[in-house]
């Protein structure tokens, strides 16, 4: 039997609880797959930090170095300043271990209270590869002049041919194994000097793939059509920030940020990849119980497909269709009353 050494870091507010059920589902899914899963769990989180100074150890990239998979939480809470908490430990992690690829599939699920709620699946079936690791989420500016009426800042967004040409490729060969369509989202017509070199680079990777159409959109008309037309859209490839947005609102149009899953993915398997929903801690409903943990759920089944277990996977998938497709057991983002434990045993029973 093959057991998979994973570390668990709940986080913060409700991450802490959705990371509670995608266990619970991953273990009854272990237990029917004939696989074994060995968890280490890490406290790092703002609440450690308000203990400690730090978000997590010195040597913390080192002690997730030997793990296979890392399961996260969400990281960020009221009380800590976002860049304190995110540059503490998010960002760093998807650095060190070249998580270059953010995948976040967007899929129109059973039960759903989207605007687009009675299309079909077929319909509304698209995954945004975002670039994880450069472009605008950069350190590099300053803060100038302080507290005069001229002050001001500045950020440098930092895009390499290098960092842009592997997440392109990665978006044509997905685009193979899917519906041979990538559209590439940049602001062209505005920025002057690193969208064109993304554009650029972008029709250079996509004449290598005559077999995929590619398409270069305006990411400001693109957000319209995700709305008006999503069923248009397959691959979209973007930049750091601009696909940190597209995912919220391609999450949105399928069901809301509860259904939407996400992992920043270490291609080359040189480093484990970090699985972690698209939403955050969600400090407005935190320690209510109330939490979705479907997109963490379907979070933890990408993590199996990266394992390999991709017979595991898809019965996770299929389990979380069948329990919203039944509409019974619904958290209150879908309309219901149930809690984010009700929800949780309900699809690990469901398996
Ligand atoms: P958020 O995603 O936490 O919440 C946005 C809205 O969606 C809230 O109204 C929330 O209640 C709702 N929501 C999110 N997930 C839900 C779920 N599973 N079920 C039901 N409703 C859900 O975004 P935010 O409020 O902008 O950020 C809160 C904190 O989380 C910030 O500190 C932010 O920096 C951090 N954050 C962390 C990550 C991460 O670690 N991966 C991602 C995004 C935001
Ligand atoms: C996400 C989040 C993070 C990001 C924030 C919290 C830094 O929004 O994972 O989507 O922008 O990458
Ligand atoms: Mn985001």
């Amino acid at each position: 039997m093959t057991t998979y050494r994973i570390a668990g870091i709940p986080g913060d507010g409700i991450g802490v609880d959705v990371t509670a059920e995608a266990r619970k589902v991953l273990g009854r899914a272990a237990e029917l797959h004939h696989f074994g899963l060995e968890w280490t769990e890490f406290d790092w989180s703002c609440e450690r930090y308000t203990r400690t100074g730090t978000l997590m150890p010195d040597d913390g990239i080192e002690q997730l170095s030997a793990f296979d998979a890392i399961l996260l939480g969400a990281v960020g809470f009221p009380g800590v300043p976002d860049h304190v908490s995110l540059w503490g430990l998010l960002i760093p992690v998807r650095r060190a271990f070249a998580q270059y690829v953010n995948l976040r599939p967007v899929r129109l699920l059973p039960g759903t209270t989207s605007v687009l709620a009675g299309r079909t699946a077929a319909e509304l079936e698209m995954v945004i590869v975002r670039e994880n690791s450069e472009g605008e989420y950069s350190t590099i500016g300053g803060r100038h002049n302080r507290g005069r009426p001229d002050e001001f800042a500045l950020q440098e967004a930092v895009f390499t041919r290098a960092g842009v040409e592997r997440i392109v490729r990665y978006a044509f060969d997905l685009a193979r194994t899917r519906s041979g369509r990538v559209c590439s989202a940049t602001k062209s017509n505005g920025i002057v000097h690193t969208m064109p070199f993304w554009d650029e680079i972008f029709a250079e990777v996509a004449a290598g793939y005559p077999d995929v159409a590619a398409e270069q959109c305006h990411i400001d008309a693109l957000a319209a059509r995700m709305v008006q037309q999503p069923g248009r859209l397959d691959v979209v490839v973007a930049s750091n920030l601009f696909g940190d947005i597209l995912s919220d609102l391609a999450a949105a149009v399928t069901g809301g940020l509860g259904m939407a899953p996400s992992g920043n993915i270490n291609p080359e398997r040189e480093f484990p990849s970090m699985f972690e929903a698209v939403h955050g801690s969600a400090p407005d409903i935190a320690g209510q119980g109330i939490a979705n943990p479907v997109a963490q759920v379907l979070t933890a089944a990408m993590m199996l497909r990266q394992l390999g277990e991709d017979a595991a996977a898809a019965a996770v998938e299929g389990a979380v269709e069948k329990v919203l497709a039944d509409g019974a057991v619904r958290t209150p983002d879908l309309g219901g009353r149930s809690t984010t434990a009700e929800l949780g045993s309900a699809i690990a029973a469901a398996l």
